[in-house]
């Protein structure tokens, strides 16, 4: 009796510990801070006090200095000058401001480069990167790791127990280009030894009777060079993609260590991945306290409605919130723009109001902080057309600067209505979906998309905006979480499967679940393989029904569905199924050959549903008029939302954002208190309400 009560206190302690640690990254009651980068070694120090002053002035919270500051740090091998960056936190901290602190790895010294060309990666040409820009590093090389444990050691001491110092960014977007240096290729043969062991299994697994590739020994073995070399092995490509992204997230992990080995526990690493990164993996990387995202809505493109291309990017914040928070749990957006950026292919102003949109969207979905790149517009340099959160004469805040300020102030007015009891609304968690998500399918489509008019991210993106238009609360998760928490879960053309997988969807859908699969699912083994079985057919008893062929057609031609009497068009991606008995044909096509065939089929599977959409539409009002009988045979309230409006709850707050160039007329109940804006929400706009 009495072991079980202390091993039942000692559990207790531990979560107490655990929470405890997560509230001294990010306590709940301050809900999103708000900070900018600056470069001091940009300006004349007489110019830092200034600056940093009126970034406090400006309600900014902290700020984020050094991820391509190696030179300054260390400008001769050696020898470490840390000084500046001393007096640069010091101002921080005199101002209240917290610092992000970077490893500045981005940027290896012009002595290093001239000492040891070899740690620079090289393109799909052999030809080397060099010296002169970012990110051209090699994460193949032991030698620039060497380099790396060095400054980031000095880093880590000098600033590891440093109050002023809030956490660490390592690098900087790590993108994980593709490498095909001789280290490189090294590195991915030891890769392939690790994991086919012998040279049979990996021609097997690789197909290399194809064509005779087959290969004597490892050390034949190049990386592959698509483009250049026709027809390679698409199972050798997707091997590259998982060495490179692997390499990548070992580098950071490298990294992360280091840091470990000299920080306080109160320090927190992270870093800050491109929102729809496809080199790399966020996933891959293991040993970061949590994953942050970059967002720039508006670099040229149309996006959604006439002024969506000042408005910005709808999918962008809504992905990335909920991609990156899903990993563990916490995430923040390390750059957002402030205003026009300097490398679109054209570099529109954003519309008044689209910047403090963005804020609150990212503070919806749930960021514990939000920063913008960056404070003071630069003067030189490939940048010097970047918005900052003041102009070129270094004080005048720019419009996108005065959105940051005011947001800051709202945050601070929120705080004081945060209520630590408040409960996630029972109606918005029975809508709780997730979508499954991984790496490996993107590459093996992408490889051999069969069709120029195919895009994953499209197909992806098309399910997530269907489900925000519902308003149901979305993660995205991976094949080792628990499905059980959601009562909807998405499994997107997802190409490679094995057995294991597929009967944890159907032990889901036993259990209760609503599975949603969706065209080009269940193709091919995790090598990349086509079973040795009819088309898909290890899906077939789940979806209870055959996948007899699919078709694609041109961009121009209208292929036809009919559903309830209702016309769609599609084009891009039709399968055409055949269902069992008990299987209900939702949708059939209408023209082609193959008219009255089924496009999209639905089946009870033990307490659950199990729907499979085998089409992808050209405006995805099919598979939203699927997904929302789905909701009403289940029993859900849901809502129908104008693409581009969002409406989320985080931490008692209703928020609701509009990307859809028109306004909107929102149905907020009677008993509660509009916090910002108003029932109606223009576009760009936002309205916050909470319950009385
Ligand atoms: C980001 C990058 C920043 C800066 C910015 C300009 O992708 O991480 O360092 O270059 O773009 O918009």
């Amino acid at each position: 009796m009495k072991i079980r009560f202390l091993i039942l206190i000692l559990i207790v302690v531990c979560c107490m510990v655990f929470s405890q640690d997560k509230q001294e990254y990010f306590p709940q009651n301050d809900l999103m801070k708000i900070g900018a980068y600056y470069y001091p070694e940009h300006w004349d120090e007489s110019q830092w006090e200034r600056d940093l002053q009126k970034m406090a002035g400006l309600g900014l919270e902290f700020t984020h200095m050094g991820e391509f500051a190696w030179p300054f740090m260390e400008p001769e091998e050696g020898q470490y000058t840390f000084e500046w960056l001393d007096r640069a936190i010091s101002l921080a901290a005199e101002n209240g401001l917290k610092v992000i602190l970077c490893t500045p790895t981005p940027c290896p010294p012009a002595w290093l480069a001239e000492k040891y060309p070899e740690i620079f990666y090289q393109d799909i040409n052999y030809r080397p990167r060099e010296h002169g820009s970012r990110g051209n590093y090699s994460t193949s090389s032991d030698l620039f790791r060497e380099y790396t444990r060095k400054i980031v050691s000095q880093l880590a001491k000098r600033y590891g127990h440093d109050d002023r110092v809030w956490g660490w960014q390592l690098d900087n977007e790590p993108g994980a280009p593709r490498d095909y240096s001789p280290l490189a290729q090294e590195k991915f043969r030891e890769w392939l030894r690790t994991k086919y062991k012998t040279i049979d299994a990996l021609n097997d697994a690789w197909g290399n009777r194809f064509w005779g590739v087959v290969y004597n020994n490892f050390e034949q073995i190049r990386i592959p060079l698509p483009g250049i070399l026709y027809g390679l092995s698409p199972h050798a490509r997707l091997d590259y993609y998982r060495f490179n992204a692997d390499q990548m997230a070992a580098f950071l992990d490298f990294q992360t260590d280091i840091l470990r080995e000299f920080i306080s526990d109160k320090q927190w690493i992270t870093t800050n991945y491109i929102s729809t990164m496809t080199g790399a993996d966020p996933r891959r990387t293991t040993k970061l306290d949590f994953v942050a995202y970059t967002m720039y809505p508006v670099g040229g493109g149309a996006n959604l409605g006439e002024n969506g291309f000042r408005i910005g990017w709808q999918d962008g914040i809504a992905f990335a919130n909920d991609f990156y928070r899903s990993i563990n749990g916490v995430t923040g957006v390390m750059e957002l723009q402030p205003g026009q950026v300097n490398w679109g292919r054209i570099n529109p102003v954003p519309e008044p109001g689209a910047v403090r949109m963005w804020l609150w969207h990212a503070f919806a979905g749930g960021c514990s902080f939000a920063c913008t790149y960056r404070y003071r517009q630069p003067l030189y340099g490939s940048e010097q057309y970047h918005y900052g959160i003041v102009g070129t004469d270094g004080v005048s805040p720019s419009p996108g600067g005065l959105e940051y300020s005011q947001v800051s102030k709202e945050i601070a007015q929120l705080r004081k209505l945060y209520d630590p009891k408040a409960v996630f609304p029972a109606e918005y968690k029975a809508r709780k979906t997730a979508i499954l998500w991984s790496h490996d399918n993107y590459w093996d489509i992408d490889i051999q998309k069969r069709t120029s008019e195919w895009s994953t991210w499209d197909h992806v993106f098309k399910y997530m905006e269907i489900l925000k238009s519902f308003g149901a609360p979305v993660d995205w998760i991976a094949e080792d979480s628990d499905f059980s928490q959601y009562p909807f879960l998405i499994v997107p053309a997802y190409q490679l499967i094995d057995k294991q997988l597929v009967n944890k969807w159907r032990k889901y859908a036993e259990q209760g679940g609503n599975l949603i699969v969706t065209c080009r699912t269940g193709h091919k083994d995790r090598y990349g393989h086509l079973f040795e079985a009819k088309w898909a057919e290890p899906i077939y008893e789940l979806i209870g029904a055959k996948i007899e062929f699919y078709d694609l057609l041109l961009n121009n031609t209208k292929g036809l569905i009919n559903m309830d009497g209702r016309d769609y068009n599609w084009h891009v991606w039709g399968e055409i199924l055949e269902p069992d008995k008990g299987t209900i044909s939702l949708a059939e096509y209408a023209n082609q050959f193959y008219a009255g065939k089924s496009a999209a089929v639905s089946r009870d599977l033990g307490k659950g549903t199990v729907t499979y959409i085998g089409v992808h539409t050209d405006d995805g009002d099919l598979e939203k008029d699927i997904l929302r009988k789905i909701c009403t045979n289940a029993g859900l309230s849901i809502h129908n939302y104008p693409r581009g409006v969002y409406v989320e709850w985080r931490d008692g707050f209703w928020v609701a954002v509009n990307y859809s160039s028109q306004s909107h007329e929102l149905d907020i109940p009677g008993n509660t208190k509009i916090l910002f804006g108003g029932k109606n929400l223009p576009s760009p706009g936002v309205t916050v309400w909470m319950e009385k």
